[in-house]
Protein backbone atom coordinates (compact mmCIF):
# COMPACT_ATOMS: atom_id res chain seq x y z
CA UNK A 1 0.00 0.00 0.00
CA UNK A 2 1.21 3.71 -1.03
CA UNK A 3 0.80 6.23 1.12
CA UNK A 4 1.53 9.77 0.91
CA UNK A 5 -0.36 13.67 2.84
CA UNK A 6 -1.52 16.06 0.70
CA UNK A 7 -2.51 19.62 1.64
CA UNK A 8 -4.86 19.99 -1.57
CA UNK A 9 -8.57 21.96 -0.82
CA UNK A 10 -10.56 18.68 0.12
CA UNK A 11 -13.44 19.57 -3.02
CA UNK A 12 -10.53 19.11 -5.58
CA UNK A 13 -9.26 15.66 -4.02
CA UNK A 14 -9.54 13.41 -6.75
CA UNK A 15 -9.99 9.97 -5.16
CA UNK A 16 -12.52 6.55 -5.48
CA UNK A 17 -13.25 7.30 -1.48
CA UNK A 18 -12.92 10.24 1.01
CA UNK A 19 -13.31 9.15 4.50
CA UNK A 20 -13.39 11.32 7.38
CA UNK A 21 -15.58 11.07 10.60
CA UNK A 22 -18.25 12.93 12.51
CA UNK A 23 -18.72 13.43 15.81
CA UNK A 24 -22.17 12.42 18.03
CA UNK A 25 -23.39 15.52 18.67
CA UNK A 26 -26.81 17.79 18.33
CA UNK A 27 -25.06 18.95 15.25
CA UNK A 28 -22.64 17.04 13.41
CA UNK A 29 -22.44 19.10 10.59
CA UNK A 30 -19.76 21.65 11.83
CA UNK A 31 -16.24 22.94 10.90
CA UNK A 32 -15.08 20.47 7.74
CA UNK A 33 -18.08 18.70 7.73
CA UNK A 34 -19.90 21.97 6.73
CA UNK A 35 -17.15 22.58 4.45
CA UNK A 36 -18.02 19.83 2.46
CA UNK A 37 -22.00 20.29 3.33
CA UNK A 38 -21.54 23.84 1.78
CA UNK A 39 -19.24 22.15 -1.17
CA UNK A 40 -22.72 20.20 -1.93
CA UNK A 41 -24.97 23.62 -2.06
CA UNK A 42 -25.88 24.21 1.24
CA UNK A 43 -24.93 27.47 3.28
CA UNK A 44 -23.37 27.75 6.48
CA UNK A 45 -25.21 26.94 8.89
CA UNK A 46 -27.92 28.05 7.38
CA UNK A 47 -31.45 26.42 7.02
CA UNK A 48 -31.40 25.46 3.61
CA UNK A 49 -28.33 23.18 4.37
CA UNK A 50 -26.66 21.07 1.88
CA UNK A 51 -26.51 17.16 1.50
CA UNK A 52 -25.30 16.16 4.43
CA UNK A 53 -27.67 18.46 6.92
CA UNK A 54 -30.52 17.29 5.37
CA UNK A 55 -28.90 13.23 5.79
CA UNK A 56 -28.12 14.16 9.77
CA UNK A 57 -31.35 15.81 10.16
CA UNK A 58 -33.53 12.65 8.81
CA UNK A 59 -31.06 10.62 11.45
CA UNK A 60 -29.04 9.07 8.55
CA UNK A 61 -25.94 9.11 10.59
CA UNK A 62 -25.60 10.01 13.92
CA UNK A 63 -21.68 9.77 14.82
CA UNK A 64 -21.90 6.55 16.89
CA UNK A 65 -18.60 4.75 17.14
CA UNK A 66 -17.95 2.58 13.98
CA UNK A 67 -21.27 3.57 12.39
CA UNK A 68 -20.77 3.84 8.40
CA UNK A 69 -22.75 6.05 5.76
CA UNK A 70 -21.80 5.98 2.87
CA UNK A 71 -22.47 8.34 -0.23
CA UNK A 72 -22.07 7.58 -3.73
CA UNK A 73 -21.29 10.97 -6.33
CA UNK A 74 -21.30 13.55 -3.73
CA UNK A 75 -22.29 16.80 -5.35
CA UNK A 76 -19.59 19.38 -5.06
CA UNK A 77 -16.68 16.80 -4.31
CA UNK A 78 -14.43 15.49 -6.89
CA UNK A 79 -14.51 12.55 -4.91
CA UNK A 80 -16.46 9.33 -6.44
CA UNK A 81 -17.53 8.48 -2.40
CA UNK A 82 -17.57 10.12 0.36
CA UNK A 83 -17.79 7.84 3.55
CA UNK A 84 -18.46 9.16 6.88
CA UNK A 85 -17.71 7.08 10.07
CA UNK A 86 -18.74 7.88 13.77
CA UNK A 87 -16.18 8.84 15.72
CA UNK A 88 -18.56 8.97 19.35
CA UNK A 89 -18.40 12.08 21.41
CA UNK A 90 -15.73 14.42 20.41
CA UNK A 91 -14.37 14.57 24.64
CA UNK A 92 -13.68 10.98 23.93
CA UNK A 93 -12.09 11.25 21.29
CA UNK A 94 -8.20 10.07 20.95
CA UNK A 95 -5.88 8.64 19.02
CA UNK A 96 -6.92 4.91 19.74
CA UNK A 97 -10.50 5.83 18.28
CA UNK A 98 -9.01 7.19 15.41
CA UNK A 99 -6.76 4.11 14.68
CA UNK A 100 -9.40 2.24 14.81
CA UNK A 101 -11.50 4.42 12.42
CA UNK A 102 -8.81 4.37 9.75
CA UNK A 103 -8.67 0.49 10.68
CA UNK A 104 -12.25 0.18 10.12
CA UNK A 105 -12.74 2.04 6.93
CA UNK A 106 -10.03 0.41 5.23
CA UNK A 107 -11.59 -2.59 5.68
CA UNK A 108 -14.70 -1.17 4.38
CA UNK A 109 -13.87 -0.10 1.47
CA UNK A 110 -11.51 -3.43 0.53
CA UNK A 111 -14.37 -5.36 1.11
CA UNK A 112 -16.72 -3.34 -1.86
CA UNK A 113 -13.58 -3.16 -4.32
CA UNK A 114 -12.12 0.13 -3.66
CA UNK A 115 -8.53 0.17 -4.12
CA UNK A 116 -7.98 4.10 -3.80
CA UNK A 117 -8.81 6.17 -0.68
CA UNK A 118 -8.35 9.84 1.02
CA UNK A 119 -8.47 9.92 4.88
CA UNK A 120 -9.12 13.39 5.77
CA UNK A 121 -8.31 14.48 9.66
CA UNK A 122 -10.82 17.18 11.14
CA UNK A 123 -10.53 20.42 12.21
CA UNK A 124 -7.72 20.63 14.96
CA UNK A 125 -6.51 16.84 13.98
CA UNK A 126 -3.58 17.94 11.91
CA UNK A 127 -0.89 16.32 13.92
CA UNK A 128 1.90 14.22 13.57
CA UNK A 129 0.19 11.86 16.11
CA UNK A 130 -3.04 11.56 13.98
CA UNK A 131 -0.97 10.74 11.05
CA UNK A 132 0.45 7.89 13.66
CA UNK A 133 -2.59 6.49 14.38
CA UNK A 134 -4.22 6.52 10.84
CA UNK A 135 -1.11 4.78 9.43
CA UNK A 136 -1.03 2.25 12.17
CA UNK A 137 -4.57 1.67 11.76
CA UNK A 138 -4.71 1.40 8.25
CA UNK A 139 -1.63 -0.98 7.68
CA UNK A 140 -2.50 -3.35 10.56
CA UNK A 141 -5.82 -3.67 8.79
CA UNK A 142 -4.36 -4.04 5.76
CA UNK A 143 -2.84 -7.40 7.03
CA UNK A 144 -5.11 -10.43 6.05
CA UNK A 145 -4.28 -14.39 7.08
CA UNK A 146 -4.99 -15.76 4.12
CA UNK A 147 -1.44 -16.86 3.19
CA UNK A 148 -2.07 -20.34 2.36
CA UNK A 149 -5.42 -19.83 0.79
CA UNK A 150 -5.40 -20.94 -2.64
CA UNK A 151 -9.01 -19.16 -4.17
CA UNK A 152 -7.65 -15.91 -2.81
CA UNK A 153 -10.01 -13.18 -4.58
CA UNK A 154 -6.83 -10.86 -5.95
CA UNK A 155 -9.29 -7.67 -6.97
CA UNK A 156 -10.34 -6.85 -3.30
CA UNK A 157 -7.19 -5.05 -1.95
CA UNK A 158 -5.82 -1.48 -1.35
CA UNK A 159 -3.39 0.34 -3.65
CA UNK A 160 -3.15 3.52 -2.16
CA UNK A 161 -3.82 5.96 1.04
CA UNK A 162 -4.00 9.67 0.82
CA UNK A 163 -3.60 11.78 4.09
CA UNK A 164 -5.82 14.83 3.92
CA UNK A 165 -6.57 17.85 5.62
CA UNK A 166 -2.78 18.97 6.44
CA UNK A 167 -2.06 22.78 5.24
CA UNK A 168 1.78 23.56 4.69
CA UNK A 169 2.98 24.06 7.85
CA UNK A 170 1.26 20.98 9.10
CA UNK A 171 2.60 19.12 6.55
CA UNK A 172 6.02 18.49 7.68
CA UNK A 173 5.33 16.96 11.36
CA UNK A 174 2.02 14.89 9.04
CA UNK A 175 4.74 13.28 7.21
CA UNK A 176 6.79 12.47 10.76
CA UNK A 177 3.66 10.71 12.01
CA UNK A 178 2.98 8.71 8.61
CA UNK A 179 6.21 7.60 8.16
CA UNK A 180 6.95 6.64 12.18
CA UNK A 181 3.00 4.83 11.75
CA UNK A 182 4.31 3.38 8.91
CA UNK A 183 7.46 1.54 10.42
CA UNK A 184 5.54 0.55 14.10
CA UNK A 185 2.32 -1.14 12.36
CA UNK A 186 4.83 -2.91 9.39
CA UNK A 187 6.55 -4.32 12.00
CA UNK A 188 3.63 -5.41 13.74
CA UNK A 189 2.50 -7.08 10.74
CA UNK A 190 5.92 -8.57 10.72
CA UNK A 191 5.16 -10.42 13.58
CA UNK A 192 1.47 -11.39 12.97
CA UNK A 193 3.09 -12.85 10.45
CA UNK A 194 5.54 -14.89 12.35
CA UNK A 195 1.95 -15.88 14.89
CA UNK A 196 0.12 -17.12 11.74
CA UNK A 197 2.57 -19.67 10.71
CA UNK A 198 1.65 -23.04 11.99
CA UNK A 199 4.43 -25.16 13.61
CA UNK A 200 4.95 -27.33 10.44
CA UNK A 201 5.86 -24.14 8.94
CA UNK A 202 7.70 -22.66 11.64
CA UNK A 203 10.19 -24.56 13.98
CA UNK A 204 12.32 -22.67 16.08
CA UNK A 205 14.57 -23.37 13.53
CA UNK A 206 13.00 -21.37 11.23
CA UNK A 207 12.06 -19.24 13.44
CA UNK A 208 15.86 -18.24 14.26
CA UNK A 209 16.36 -18.25 10.65
CA UNK A 210 13.98 -15.83 9.91
CA UNK A 211 14.84 -13.67 12.98
CA UNK A 212 18.31 -13.53 10.93
CA UNK A 213 17.30 -12.12 7.65
CA UNK A 214 14.91 -9.41 9.86
CA UNK A 215 18.14 -8.67 11.48
CA UNK A 216 20.37 -8.67 8.54
CA UNK A 217 18.24 -6.69 6.48
CA UNK A 218 17.99 -3.99 9.47
CA UNK A 219 21.09 -3.89 10.10
CA UNK A 220 20.70 -5.26 13.73
CA UNK A 221 23.68 -7.77 15.41
CA UNK A 222 22.53 -11.21 15.63
CA UNK A 223 23.29 -14.41 17.44
CA UNK A 224 21.86 -17.48 17.01
CA UNK A 225 22.36 -20.25 19.84
CA UNK A 226 22.07 -23.68 18.61
CA UNK A 227 21.38 -26.81 20.67
CA UNK A 228 25.38 -27.25 21.13
CA UNK A 229 25.81 -23.90 22.62
CA UNK A 230 22.51 -24.02 24.84
CA UNK A 231 23.83 -27.10 26.85
CA UNK A 232 27.27 -25.44 26.75
CA UNK A 233 25.42 -22.78 28.66
CA UNK A 234 23.75 -24.95 31.13
CA UNK A 235 20.79 -23.57 30.02
CA UNK A 236 18.86 -26.79 31.83
CA UNK A 237 15.46 -25.16 32.22
CA UNK A 238 15.14 -24.70 28.21
CA UNK A 239 16.79 -27.93 27.52
CA UNK A 240 14.11 -29.40 29.67
CA UNK A 241 11.55 -28.03 27.65
CA UNK A 242 12.81 -29.16 23.90
CA UNK A 243 13.89 -32.94 25.18
CA UNK A 244 10.57 -33.81 24.06
CA UNK A 245 10.31 -33.07 20.53
CA UNK A 246 12.93 -34.06 17.68
CA UNK A 247 13.41 -30.64 16.77
CA UNK A 248 16.05 -28.89 18.36
CA UNK A 249 15.83 -25.50 20.49
CA UNK A 250 17.58 -22.30 19.58
CA UNK A 251 17.69 -18.69 21.62
CA UNK A 252 17.92 -16.15 18.95
CA UNK A 253 19.87 -12.63 20.30
CA UNK A 254 19.26 -9.57 18.33
CA UNK A 255 20.80 -6.46 19.20
CA UNK A 256 20.63 -2.93 18.73
CA UNK A 257 23.25 -0.54 19.67
CA UNK A 258 23.06 3.26 19.95
CA UNK A 259 25.44 5.35 17.89
CA UNK A 260 25.00 8.06 20.69
CA UNK A 261 24.31 6.02 23.56
CA UNK A 262 24.16 8.30 26.85
CA UNK A 263 27.01 7.44 29.62
CA UNK A 264 24.83 5.74 32.11
CA UNK A 265 22.24 4.73 29.97
CA UNK A 266 20.32 1.88 30.51
CA UNK A 267 20.51 -1.52 28.15
CA UNK A 268 16.55 -3.10 28.29
CA UNK A 269 16.43 -6.43 27.74
CA UNK A 270 13.12 -8.00 25.93
CA UNK A 271 12.54 -11.51 26.30
CA UNK A 272 9.95 -13.37 24.61
CA UNK A 273 8.74 -16.96 24.79
CA UNK A 274 8.30 -19.05 21.88
CA UNK A 275 7.13 -22.10 21.86
CA UNK A 276 6.50 -22.67 18.52
CA UNK A 277 4.33 -25.40 19.32
CA UNK A 278 2.77 -26.07 22.69
CA UNK A 279 0.92 -29.26 23.71
CA UNK A 280 1.33 -29.80 27.00
CA UNK A 281 4.08 -32.51 26.76
CA UNK A 282 3.53 -35.53 29.21
CA UNK A 283 0.93 -32.99 31.03
CA UNK A 284 -1.00 -33.04 27.78
CA UNK A 285 -3.59 -30.94 26.74
CA UNK A 286 -7.12 -31.73 25.37
CA UNK A 287 -7.52 -31.86 21.52
CA UNK A 288 -10.61 -29.55 21.33
CA UNK A 289 -8.64 -26.19 20.55
CA UNK A 290 -5.01 -27.27 20.65
CA UNK A 291 -4.39 -26.13 17.03
CA UNK A 292 -4.27 -22.69 18.80
CA UNK A 293 -1.47 -23.49 20.48
CA UNK A 294 0.84 -22.28 17.54
CA UNK A 295 0.38 -19.16 18.89
CA UNK A 296 2.56 -20.00 21.90
CA UNK A 297 5.42 -18.06 20.12
CA UNK A 298 3.92 -14.87 19.97
CA UNK A 299 5.59 -13.45 22.96
CA UNK A 300 8.49 -13.80 20.86
CA UNK A 301 7.12 -12.48 17.60
CA UNK A 302 6.64 -9.54 19.05
CA UNK A 303 10.23 -8.82 20.52
CA UNK A 304 11.72 -9.25 17.34
CA UNK A 305 9.19 -7.24 15.73
CA UNK A 306 9.90 -4.66 18.46
CA UNK A 307 13.49 -4.87 17.27
CA UNK A 308 12.54 -4.53 13.59
CA UNK A 309 11.01 -1.35 14.30
CA UNK A 310 13.79 -0.01 16.60
CA UNK A 311 16.22 -0.42 13.65
CA UNK A 312 14.67 1.79 12.04
CA UNK A 313 13.45 4.37 14.51
CA UNK A 314 17.05 4.72 16.56
CA UNK A 315 15.98 5.12 20.05
CA UNK A 316 19.05 6.60 22.53
CA UNK A 317 19.35 2.90 24.58
CA UNK A 318 21.08 0.00 24.03
CA UNK A 319 18.17 -2.89 23.49
CA UNK A 320 18.94 -7.38 23.99
CA UNK A 321 16.41 -9.06 22.50
CA UNK A 322 16.63 -12.72 23.86
CA UNK A 323 14.05 -15.22 22.47
CA UNK A 324 14.19 -18.64 23.59
CA UNK A 325 12.45 -21.02 21.09
CA UNK A 326 11.42 -24.36 21.28
CA UNK A 327 8.41 -27.33 21.23
CA UNK A 328 6.65 -28.46 24.07
CA UNK A 329 6.37 -31.95 23.07
CA UNK A 330 5.21 -35.37 24.54
CA UNK A 331 8.23 -37.46 22.71
CA UNK A 332 9.90 -40.24 24.48
CA UNK A 333 12.86 -38.40 25.68
CA UNK A 334 10.20 -35.74 27.13
CA UNK A 335 10.49 -35.03 30.75
CA UNK A 336 8.36 -35.97 33.15
CA UNK A 337 5.96 -34.43 36.14
CA UNK A 338 8.30 -35.09 39.22
CA UNK A 339 11.66 -34.26 36.90
CA UNK A 340 13.70 -32.05 38.71
CA UNK A 341 15.92 -29.44 36.47
CA UNK A 342 18.74 -27.30 37.11
CA UNK A 343 18.51 -24.36 35.69
CA UNK A 344 21.51 -21.94 33.80
CA UNK A 345 20.99 -19.66 37.39
CA UNK A 346 22.02 -22.70 39.35
CA UNK A 347 18.55 -22.86 41.28
CA UNK A 348 17.05 -26.11 40.46
CA UNK A 349 12.81 -26.58 39.53
CA UNK A 350 10.96 -29.64 40.03
CA UNK A 351 8.61 -29.76 36.78
CA UNK A 352 5.23 -30.56 38.39
CA UNK A 353 3.51 -29.94 35.03
CA UNK A 354 5.25 -29.90 31.81
CA UNK A 355 2.59 -27.65 30.11
CA UNK A 356 4.06 -24.72 32.74
CA UNK A 357 6.94 -24.79 30.32
CA UNK A 358 6.98 -21.14 29.29
CA UNK A 359 8.19 -19.99 32.65
CA UNK A 360 11.09 -22.64 32.54
CA UNK A 361 12.22 -21.30 29.11
CA UNK A 362 12.16 -17.88 30.15
CA UNK A 363 13.78 -18.32 32.97
CA UNK A 364 17.18 -19.69 31.33
CA UNK A 365 16.55 -16.46 28.69
CA UNK A 366 16.19 -14.11 31.36
CA UNK A 367 19.45 -15.19 32.87
CA UNK A 368 21.58 -14.82 30.00
CA UNK A 369 19.97 -11.41 29.30
CA UNK A 370 21.48 -10.91 32.78
CA UNK A 371 24.89 -11.83 31.92
CA UNK A 372 24.43 -9.88 28.64
CA UNK A 373 24.15 -6.96 30.83
CA UNK A 374 20.19 -6.07 30.60
CA UNK A 375 19.70 -3.34 33.47
CA UNK A 376 16.02 -3.37 32.66
CA UNK A 377 13.81 -5.95 31.64
CA UNK A 378 10.88 -6.63 29.77
CA UNK A 379 9.33 -9.74 29.02
CA UNK A 380 6.19 -10.62 26.99
CA UNK A 381 4.49 -14.39 26.92
CA UNK A 382 1.52 -16.14 26.17
CA UNK A 383 2.01 -17.92 29.76
CA UNK A 384 -1.22 -18.55 31.53
CA UNK A 385 -4.90 -19.42 30.41
CA UNK A 386 -5.75 -17.76 33.99
CA UNK A 387 -5.26 -14.69 32.70
CA UNK A 388 -8.00 -15.30 29.89
CA UNK A 389 -9.93 -15.62 33.46
CA UNK A 390 -9.02 -13.06 34.65
CA UNK A 391 -8.78 -10.15 32.07
CA UNK A 392 -10.51 -11.80 28.98
CA UNK A 393 -9.20 -10.82 25.78
CA UNK A 394 -9.48 -7.28 26.42
CA UNK A 395 -6.19 -6.34 28.86
CA UNK A 396 -2.99 -7.83 28.77
CA UNK A 397 -1.66 -8.69 32.63
CA UNK A 398 1.22 -6.50 33.85
CA UNK A 399 3.38 -8.04 36.70
CA UNK A 400 6.20 -6.05 38.34
CA UNK A 401 8.98 -6.07 40.77
CA UNK A 402 9.56 -4.18 43.89
CA UNK A 403 10.96 -1.12 41.18
CA UNK A 404 6.89 -0.14 40.87
CA UNK A 405 9.12 3.02 38.70
CA UNK A 406 9.70 0.56 35.83
CA UNK A 407 5.88 -0.76 35.64
CA UNK A 408 4.72 2.43 35.80
CA UNK A 409 6.83 3.65 33.17
CA UNK A 410 5.59 0.55 30.81
CA UNK A 411 1.79 1.83 31.87
CA UNK A 412 2.42 5.33 30.52
CA UNK A 413 3.73 3.73 27.52
CA UNK A 414 0.60 1.46 27.30
CA UNK A 415 -1.56 4.57 27.48
CA UNK A 416 0.26 6.34 25.10
CA UNK A 417 0.08 3.66 22.45
CA UNK A 418 -3.46 2.94 22.67
CA UNK A 419 -2.81 -0.71 24.16
CA UNK A 420 -5.11 -1.86 27.28
CA UNK A 421 -3.27 -2.96 29.70
CA UNK A 422 -3.59 -3.30 33.79
CA UNK A 423 -1.45 -4.35 36.40
CA UNK A 424 -1.90 -7.50 38.60
CA UNK A 425 -0.67 -7.93 42.06
CA UNK A 426 2.51 -9.31 42.99
CA UNK A 427 2.23 -9.20 46.85
CA UNK A 428 5.39 -11.58 48.70
CA UNK A 429 2.61 -13.89 50.12
CA UNK A 430 2.29 -15.35 46.25
CA UNK A 431 5.97 -16.16 46.67
CA UNK A 432 5.11 -19.07 48.74
CA UNK A 433 3.22 -20.96 46.03
CA UNK A 434 6.40 -21.26 44.09
CA UNK A 435 8.69 -23.00 46.71
CA UNK A 436 9.30 -26.46 45.73
CA UNK A 437 9.18 -29.00 48.36
CA UNK A 438 12.28 -30.76 46.98
CA UNK A 439 14.01 -28.33 44.86
CA UNK A 440 14.38 -24.79 45.33
CA UNK A 441 11.46 -23.89 43.11
CA UNK A 442 8.01 -25.90 41.54
CA UNK A 443 6.75 -24.93 38.49
CA UNK A 444 3.11 -24.59 39.29
CA UNK A 445 1.57 -23.68 42.56
CA UNK A 446 -0.42 -26.50 44.56
CA UNK A 447 -3.68 -25.75 43.85
CA UNK A 448 -4.38 -22.44 45.32
CA UNK A 449 -5.56 -20.28 42.42
CA UNK A 450 -3.68 -16.86 41.31
CA UNK A 451 -2.02 -19.33 38.36
CA UNK A 452 -1.01 -15.91 36.47
CA UNK A 453 0.92 -14.35 39.52
CA UNK A 454 1.92 -17.76 40.30
CA UNK A 455 3.57 -18.06 36.92
CA UNK A 456 4.70 -14.33 37.13
CA UNK A 457 6.35 -15.05 40.55
CA UNK A 458 8.35 -18.03 39.06
CA UNK A 459 9.60 -15.84 36.36
CA UNK A 460 10.83 -12.93 38.68
CA UNK A 461 12.82 -15.41 41.18
CA UNK A 462 15.31 -15.32 37.91
CA UNK A 463 14.87 -11.83 37.29
CA UNK A 464 16.08 -10.99 41.45
CA UNK A 465 16.88 -7.40 41.75
CA UNK A 466 16.98 -6.41 37.88
CA UNK A 467 13.66 -4.06 37.12
CA UNK A 468 11.62 -6.48 35.76
CA UNK A 469 8.18 -6.40 34.07
CA UNK A 470 6.18 -9.18 32.83
CA UNK A 471 3.49 -9.02 30.36
CA UNK A 472 0.94 -11.95 30.07
CA UNK A 473 -0.82 -11.96 26.62
CA UNK A 474 -2.47 -15.32 26.37
CA UNK A 475 -6.36 -13.70 26.36
CA UNK A 476 -4.64 -11.02 24.12
CA UNK A 477 -2.00 -12.14 21.34
CA UNK A 478 -4.80 -13.58 19.32
CA UNK A 479 -8.19 -12.77 17.83
CA UNK A 480 -10.86 -15.32 17.29
CA UNK A 481 -13.30 -13.10 16.02
CA UNK A 482 -12.80 -10.61 13.06
CA UNK A 483 -13.11 -6.91 14.21
CA UNK A 484 -13.82 -4.27 11.97
CA UNK A 485 -10.27 -3.06 12.11
CA UNK A 486 -8.62 -6.40 12.68
CA UNK A 487 -8.76 -9.85 10.89
CA UNK A 488 -9.18 -12.97 12.81
CA UNK A 489 -5.82 -13.97 14.09
CA UNK A 490 -3.15 -12.56 15.46
CA UNK A 491 -2.82 -9.29 17.21
CA UNK A 492 0.49 -8.44 17.30
CA UNK A 493 -0.52 -7.46 20.85
CA UNK A 494 1.92 -5.59 23.28
CA UNK A 495 4.89 -4.43 20.16
CA UNK A 496 3.37 -0.25 19.95
CA UNK A 497 3.62 -0.31 23.54
CA UNK A 498 7.14 -1.43 23.86
CA UNK A 499 8.30 0.30 20.57
CA UNK A 500 7.00 3.63 22.92
CA UNK A 501 8.54 2.21 25.96
CA UNK A 502 12.00 2.12 23.98
CA UNK A 503 11.88 5.53 22.29
CA UNK A 504 10.88 7.46 25.35
CA UNK A 505 14.34 7.39 26.61
N1 LIG B 1 0.75 -21.71 26.46
C1 LIG B 1 0.01 -21.96 27.62
C2 LIG B 1 -0.85 -20.78 28.05
C3 LIG B 1 -1.97 -20.40 27.14
C4 LIG B 1 -3.26 -20.79 27.42
C5 LIG B 1 -1.74 -19.58 26.06
C6 LIG B 1 -4.29 -20.39 26.60
C7 LIG B 1 -2.76 -19.20 25.24
C8 LIG B 1 -4.05 -19.60 25.52
C9 LIG B 1 0.94 -22.28 28.77
O1 LIG B 1 2.14 -22.88 28.45
C10 LIG B 1 0.21 -23.25 29.65
O2 LIG B 1 -0.10 -24.30 29.20
N2 LIG B 1 -0.07 -22.85 30.87
C11 LIG B 1 -0.79 -23.65 31.78
C12 LIG B 1 -0.17 -23.49 33.14
C13 LIG B 1 -0.71 -24.45 34.16
C14 LIG B 1 -0.27 -25.85 33.85
C15 LIG B 1 -0.19 -24.02 35.52
C16 LIG B 1 -2.24 -23.16 31.80
O3 LIG B 1 -2.47 -21.96 31.72
O4 LIG B 1 -3.13 -24.00 31.83
ZN1 LIG C 1 1.97 -25.00 28.28
ZN1 LIG D 1 2.84 -22.46 26.50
Amino acid sequence: MQINLVTQLLAALDTEALVTYVFEDTDPVQGRLAEIDQAAGGTSGGPSGGLLRKLAQAGEFSGKTLEFTLLHAPPGLKAARLLLVGAGKRDQFNSATLRKIAGAALRYLKSRGVHKFAFLVRENDATDESAQAIVEGAVTADFETDKYKTDKKNDKFIESLTLAGYSDAEKSAGEKGLAKGRIIAESQNFARDLVNEPSNKLTPRILAEKAEAMARESGLAVDILDDRKITELKMGALLSVAQGSIEPPRVIVVTYTPSNAKPGSPVIGLVGKAVTFDTGGISIKPADGMEKMKYDMAGGATMLGVMRALAALKPNVKVICVVPATENMPGGRAQKPGDIQTSMSGKTIEVLNTDAEGRLILADAITYAKQLGVTHIVDSATLTGAIVVALANINVGVFGSADQGWTDKLLTSAKAAGEKMWQMPMDDEYREFVKGSFADLQNIGSGKGGGSITGAWFIREFAGDTPWVHLDIAGTAWNDDPKPWLAKGPTGVSLRTLVHLVMSY
